[in-house]
């Protein structure tokens, strides 16, 4: 009830503006946010990747017209740049949402999408790092997937995020399991309705540890995206029972979330990629963190009381 009505609100412009000009948010934002910009954010990606990588997400999302995506675009050219000319392309690569580069924009959304995200793509092979296309509700998934493999034919070390919680996954996952294939397999993060996804943790969970399951014995890398305890040590399980080394799959998880246990699977030879987001456009992005853990919620409103 309460997640659906706070990723309902993640939607909301009245409440984004409420949120927005709710002074103590600032604060709370910062635990997920490494910066209102690229400058700001760079520090905290410079320490990171002494013992972690780094996939750098520009927050923004559902843009309205072109102008707008255009401007996702180069701050995303900007990024890769700075991340070639700061040494860190080689621990750090980016993340990004299509429908921050003008996916739902009507019309010919879908194809302004393909040629700004090939343009993305294409500085980042010039910086010498990877692009991988986030995973936004159930009804962009599959023009995600078929612009993912319009990208792949020119830049084959572009990757996506699949969500466990969605029945088709299990499949898509079989259709991504080939060699030099980069899937983020994370349990996923909207208000889905029962028709085309599990609503339930013990569901959803168990979807999960089949899609892993499914990566772990394909050909491609698979990119563990969880904080669940059960579900990391499930997946050191299953590289040991399918032979995998190291090197062949990697752990990510969120900023700001399970610091710990990022630097403890580093410590312990693993592949940990730190998903760090930065930028102005944090309300969608917070919204959803706060509805997956109803203790964020309380910190937040308790913060909000005791001012
Ligand atoms: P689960 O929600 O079961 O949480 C397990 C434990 O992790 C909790 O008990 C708690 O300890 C901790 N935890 C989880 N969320 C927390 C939070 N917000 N604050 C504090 N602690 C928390 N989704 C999507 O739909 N599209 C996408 O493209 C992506 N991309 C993505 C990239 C990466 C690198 C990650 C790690 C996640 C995503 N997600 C995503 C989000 C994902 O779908 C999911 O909503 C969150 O990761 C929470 O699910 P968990 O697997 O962590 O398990």
């Amino acid at each position: 009830m309460l997640r659906t009505f706070l990723l309902a609100a993640a939607r909301s412009t009245t409440c984004r503006t409420l949120v927005e000009r709710t002074p103590v948010t600032r604060g709370l934002v910062s635990r997920f946010v490494a910066g209102s910009t690229l400058e700001s954010a760079l520090p905290a990606v410079a320490d990171i990747t002494r013992d972690r990588l780094v996939t750098l997400d520009h927050l923004g999302e559902d843009v309205t017209d072109a102008a707008q995506a255009e401007t996702t675009v180069t701050a995303y050219t900007r990024l890769l740049k700075e991340l070639s000319d700061a040494g860190l392309a080689d621990r750090a690569e980016v993340s990004m949402k299509l429908s921050a580069v003008g996916q739902f924009l009507p019309g010919d959304g879908e194809k302004i999408a393909l040629e700004n995200a090939r343009r993305v793509c294409q500085a980042a092979e010039e910086a010498g790092t990877t692009v991988t296309l986030d995973m936004e509700d159930h009804t962009t998934v599959d023009s995600t997937l078929s612009i993912l493999r319009e990208l792949r034919a020119d830049f084959d070390g572009v990757g996506a995020v699949l969500q466990a919680y969605l029945h088709r996954t299990e499949a898509d996952c079989r259709d991504l399991r080939q060699a030099g294939s980069r899937v983020r397999l994370c349990k996923g993060a909207y208000d889905e309705p029962a028709s085309v996804a599990y609503r339930s943790k013990a569901d959803i969970d168990r979807a999960y540890v089949r899609c892993m399951r499914t990566l772990m014995e394909g050909d491609g890398y698979p990119m563990i995206a969880t904080h669940d305890p059960r579900m990391v040590a499930i997946a050191g399980k299953l590289a040991e029972t399918t032979g995998r080394t190291a090197d062949s799959y990697e752990y990510q998880m969120l900023y700001g979330i399970r610091d710990a246990e990022q630097t403890r699977l580093a410590a312990n030879g693993n592949r940990m990629r730190v998903y760090v987001p930065y930028g102005d456009q944090w309300y969608g992005y917070f919204m959803r963190r706060l509805a997956e853990r109803p203790a964020n919620l309380t910190f937040f409103l308790r913060s909000l009381v005791s001012r």
